[in-house]
């Protein structure tokens, strides 16, 4: 089988993170989001992923080349020269997702994360005989999303609004697809919204059926949902009693620790963090649902809570970051400075306090 991850974007809404490294190689619980989708793609047979990308492309396979050998599964691009929306990239790259076998293929927005129940997709696809599947899931706030409204016994879709203005249900797209070949005679090659042009015509053939995803959901595209990601991501990893999880009385809740990583005495960690490759974490840290990212260093005393720290960056002694603060790449601050949701670009130093959300520059 066969698979494409939609990988265009700019990922505006991850910067600054985002100015360092393409939105799918941002790590979420220590590893890179599409490796998270790569990784659970393989385990239900998919030998080969196609990524839809519009730029970098070469950053994008320097980096996965060395997991095409680890995993045993093809990677390969199809790069637009202009962005093709959701549905176009797909018209591209027809002659990769198409051979005899004219089995479907799973599509995948690149920045959702779940359990990623493939397994489960493929039997409903195969039970309900339709022309494509899709995953839905409850939230609170559907109009960022795109609604879907389904027969209730058989999940054959109604109805599929993308980002309605009015409220039309609270079942929304998960931006997990599985798509009989066929799909691709409706689709042409020009910027295309497969939410908005293609969906609700196959939904008014009644060819187009969801599955409620069972298990946790998020869009991990912006800070906060982020941070609600991991902590569902943890919660997920502990139902399954997973030995990823860290243990020890300097432990609350669910913490994720690299091993290279070192936490000196008396330090205080959790619920719902995730410490990278490399990271210092000096004696008498305060750590909650945050991100340290590969090779950071926090001084001693220092408390971090809802913030996400870039790569190599330091947080000083007795400093307070918190409230969706997000610090890029290499970013160094001071000794005793609060941060109250300051987005911080890369290569700075911050040696005044930041008292209320902004971005420096
Ligand atoms: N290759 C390529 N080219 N990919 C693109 C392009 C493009 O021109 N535009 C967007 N993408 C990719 C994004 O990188 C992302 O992986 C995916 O397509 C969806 O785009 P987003 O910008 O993240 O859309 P969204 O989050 O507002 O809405 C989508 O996701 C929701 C679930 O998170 C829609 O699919 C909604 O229906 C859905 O509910
Ligand atoms: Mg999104």
């Amino acid at each position: 089988m066969k698979a494409l991850i939609l990988v265009g974007g700019f990922g505006t809404r991850l910067r600054p993170l985002t100015l360092s490294v393409p939105k799918p190689l941002v790590e979420f619980a220590n590893k890179p989001m599409i490796l998270h989708q790569i990784e659970a793609l393989k385990a239900v047979g998919v030998t080969e992923v196609v990524l839809a990308i519009n730029y970098q492309p070469e950053v994008m396979l320097n980096f996965l080349k060395e997991f095409e050998t680890k995993l045993g599964i093809k990677i390969t691009c199809s790069q637009e020269t202009e962005p093709l929306g959701t549905a176009g990239p797909l018209a591209l790259a027809r002659d990769k997702l198409v051979d005899d076998s004219g089995e479907p293929f799973f599509v995948l927005n690149s920045d959702v994360i779940s359990d990623y129940p493939f397994k489960e997709m493929i039997e409903f696809h195969i039970s309900h005989g339709g022309e494509a599947s899709l995953l839905v899931t409850k939230v609170d706030e559907p109009s960022k999303y795109g609604v879907v409204v389904t027969e209730e016994s058989t999940g054959q879709v109604e109805r599929f609004v993308e980002k309605p203005k009015l409220f039309v249900g609270n079942k929304i797209n998960a931006g997990i697809y599985l798509l009989d070949p066929s799909i691709l005679d409706r689709i042409q090659l020009r910027p295309t919204s497969i939410e908005k042009e293609i969906f609700p015509k196959i939904a008014a053939e009644k060819k187009l059926y969801a599955m409620v995803l069972p298990g946790f959901w998020m869009d991990i595209g912006q800070p906060r949902d982020y941070i609600t990601g991991l902590r569902l991501y943890l919660d997920s990893l502990k139902k399954r009693s997973s030995p990823k999880l860290a243990s020890g009385s300097h432990i609350v809740g669910n913490v994720l620790v690299d091993e290279t990583a070192t936490i000196g005495e008396g330090c205080l960690i959790g619920p719902d963090v995730a410490i990278g490759p490399g990271c210092v974490i000096e004696s008498g840290v305060r750590l909650s649902r945050c991100t340290v990212m590969r090779g950071v260093r926090v001084k001693k005393h220092a408390c971090i809570s809802s913030s996400i720290i870039g790569w190599h960056s330091t947080v000083g002694q007795w400093a307070r970051v918190e409230n969706m603060t997000i610090l890029g790449e290499d970013v160094h601050v001071c000794d005793e400075i609060y941060s109250n949701g300051g987005v911080v670009l890369p290569h700075k130093e911050i040696k005044s306090s930041i008292l209320k959300p902004e971005i420096v520059m």
